[in-house]
């Protein structure tokens, strides 16, 4: 689901790199004016994130993480030399010593875990006292338009769509993130909503993306035969007409603070 670092850019990374700003905003709007020491971008993608990190604050230093090799090639490519450090690794068993970074932060990344309690649970270990364990994940069950309308449509043409759909993922439902930063034991735990305007010039730049085999969506689409494939895209025409297509899409962003 996440192999092709071009292909996560058409699909989702264009989308993450307009959510990263305000999620830095939300996350770590208090920050002192050098920005934090050293920051930990969980699940760093194509490094989306860690670009505004090192982008917003030139004295910070990142460390990028992410289990998927061609990613992690892709994210290295991108990011400063010198003031990153991007390798394979995964979110359950992070590559840090307890409590070296300022701040932990996964966009996008929860609710792709197997164990998301453990991946808080690590985030909050690698984390000073007093720093920030911070994450966002899309609204999949509402507010999430690109996405709810594409299982909205896959569950009327595929019966099978429902038990796939990204909504069900703990992390992914309201007050989910909270819980799991609580559970890690984090402190003054908070959080809002992130909204990102989409504009898709014409149909098929919504649809062509879902054809790329990312995440869940692109998974389902690629796993149907040719004919289940023109119905979902069929029922998807009929919804939204030949674009241009404008949504707004939701995430919700959660930080909390590591207790001293
Ligand atoms: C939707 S992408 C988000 C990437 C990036 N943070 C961004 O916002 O563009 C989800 C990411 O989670 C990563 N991921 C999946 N399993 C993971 C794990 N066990 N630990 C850390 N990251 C993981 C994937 O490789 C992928 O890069």
């Amino acid at each position: 689901m996440f192999g092709d670092a071009a292909a996560y850019e058409r699909f989702m990374g264009r989308w993450s790199a307009r959510l990263a700003p305000g999620f830095l905003d939300s996350v770590l709007g208090d920050a002192p004016g050098d920005g934090p020491g050293t920051v930990l971008d969980v699940g760093c993608g194509t490094g989306n994130l860690a670009a505004e990190v090192l982008a917003r604050w030139p004295r910070t230093h990142v460390v990028a993480i992410d289990p998927s090799p061609p990613f992690v090639a892709a994210a290295r490519e991108r990011l400063v030399p010198g003031r990153a450090r991007v390798q394979v690794g995964s979110a359950l068993q992070l590559p840090e010593a307890r409590g070296t970074v300022d701040a932990a932060l996964a966009l996008l990344v929860l609710n792709f875990l197997p164990d998301p309690a453990r991946g808080a649970t690590e985030m909050r270990r690698v984390t000073r006292a007093g720093g920030v364990v911070g994450a966002a994940v899309w609204d999949y069950g509402g507010g999430m338009a690109m996405l709810r309308t594409y299982w909205d449509a896959a569950a009327t043409v595929h019966p099978g769509a429902g038990a796939v759909d990204e909504a069900l993922a703990r992390p992914a439902r309201a007050g989910g993130v909270e819980a799991l930063f609580h559970g890690a034991g984090l402190e003054d735990v908070g959080g809002g909503l992130l909204e990102v305007p989409m504009l898709f010039e014409t149909f098929d730049d919504y649809w062509d993306p879902f054809l790329l085999g990312i995440g869940p969506a692109g998974d389902f689409t690629r796993e149907l035969d040719d004919g289940g494939r023109e119905a979902l895209r069929a029922e998807l025409h009929r919804r939204l007409g030949d674009g241009p297509v404008e949504m707004t899409s939701v995430a919700r962003w959660v930080r909390g603070v590591v207790p001293g």
